[in-house]
């Protein structure tokens, strides 16, 4: 089976084609996987916007899916996968409805994937099957998600973030630093030249109930808000020791300082939560999938205290943790092969529960 992804969820234009290759430990192959990315237009807004995003998708969506199918070598398509959601809806609907078109035009069924359940199949798609069961992290600009997987393809919530992703921290902080957009990439390269202990910002606290997931237990949930604030106080308040405006950047030895304190918060409480969560479910494998998997230190310490336990830690290659369509055809195969009847009547779902 030869499945064509289309990926449009957010701020890049995905076309990909991924076939089965038989084989059950490296059930998928990748034949092309072709990503527009929008980050040079959202860059001069400081952020994502929608708008502009779900413009510029429907100026990039031809080109990208033929180029797909052309590198593929203009295979057979037995299928279409989309992202159905979440994401912005102007954006998905660009996916959506081309994916539509196409499995219409060419009576092929359409298969309607999840947005992260993409993210956690770009581990198979990367690394092979996982050891089941197996806990994986989802982390990106707008989800910091964790999940048991018991059973391919079934993804159990565990826990989320009750405020700020992950990412969205990473890029706030980038913007309060002057650092440009995103703000992971940039963090993650200065971190490594400041000192992780030069700022002691706080560690996460849950102080207040959840009200809006009261069927989820809380205890393996995630909060990023209290420590972006954090940083907020502590790069004010230096501006105002040192005399400079809010324009100014500050001295460069104390952005360094502060990347690497900031990001040593993040990468500790997120691997604390996954490791917690991988010894009390006794994974035989966990995960890291999404945008902030790419950052170097938290691959970096995940593979070491995956190590530390006899534990494999499976992380996506850096091009497919970012958003991608292989992952979304992926995705729709692994849906595919559970038997799922396949739909042409779908639409957009921007707050789409996985
Ligand atoms: O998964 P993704 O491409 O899009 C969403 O679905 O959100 O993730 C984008 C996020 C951004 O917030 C970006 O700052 C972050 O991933 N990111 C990183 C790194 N590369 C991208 N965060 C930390 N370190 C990185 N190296
Ligand atoms: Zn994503």
């Amino acid at each position: 089976m030869i499945v064509l992804g289309i990926e449009t969820s957010c701020d890049e234009t995905s076309a990909a084609v991924v076939e089965e290759t038989g084989n059950d430990v490296r059930p998928w192959r990748i034949r092309s996987n072709i990503v527009a990315s929008q980050v040079d237009i959202h860059r001069e807004w400081g952020g994502i916007v929608p708008e502009l995003s779900a413009r510029q998708h429907v100026r990039d969506i031809c080109g990208v899916v033929e180029q797909a199918l052309g590198d593929a070598g203009s295979p057979t398509i037995d299928a279409v996968a989309v992202t159905q959601g979440p994401g912005l809806v102007g954006s998905l609907l660009v996916g959506v409805s081309f994916a539509k078109a196409f499995a219409w035009t060419r009576g092929v069924p359409i298969i309607p994937v999840h947005h992260l359940a993409g993210h956690i199949e770009s581990l198979v798609l990367h690394g092979g099957e996982m050891p089941l069961p197996a806990v994986v992290l989802v982390v990106s600009g707008g989800h910091t998600n964790l999940y048991r997987i018991a059973a391919p393809g079934s993804y159990e919530l565990l826990g989320r973030t009750r405020d700020d992703a992950a990412g969205e921290a990473y890029d706030k902080v980038a913007k309060m630093l002057h650092l440009g957009y995103p703000g992971g990439p940039v963090i993650d390269r200065l971190a490594r030249s400041g000192n992780e202990r030069a700022v002691a910002f706080p560690r996460m606290r849950l102080t207040h109930a959840d009200r809006n997931a009261p069927d989820l237990p809380g205890t393996r949930d995630f909060s990023f808000s209290g420590l972006k604030t954090s940083v907020l106080r502590h790069v004010t308040a230096r501006r105002s020791e040192l005399g400079l405006t809010a324009a100014d950047p500050l001295p460069e030895k104390e952005t360094l300082d502060i990347c690497a304190s900031f990001q040593r918060i993040v990468v500790e409480t997120l691997l604390d939560r996954l490791i917690d969560a991988a010894r009390w479910y006794q994974a035989h494998s966990i995960g890291i999938a999404g945008g902030v998997s790419a950052n170097s230190r938290l691959r970096a310490d995940a593979e070491e205290r995956g190590r530390a336990r006899g534990i494999p830690v499976f992380v996506p290659d850096p091009a497919l943790s970012t958003d991608n369509a292989a992952m979304i055809a992926a995705a729709g195969l692994r849906r595919f092969r559970g038997g799922l009847e396949p739909f042409i009547e779908i639409n957009a779902q921007a707050s789409l529960v996985l």
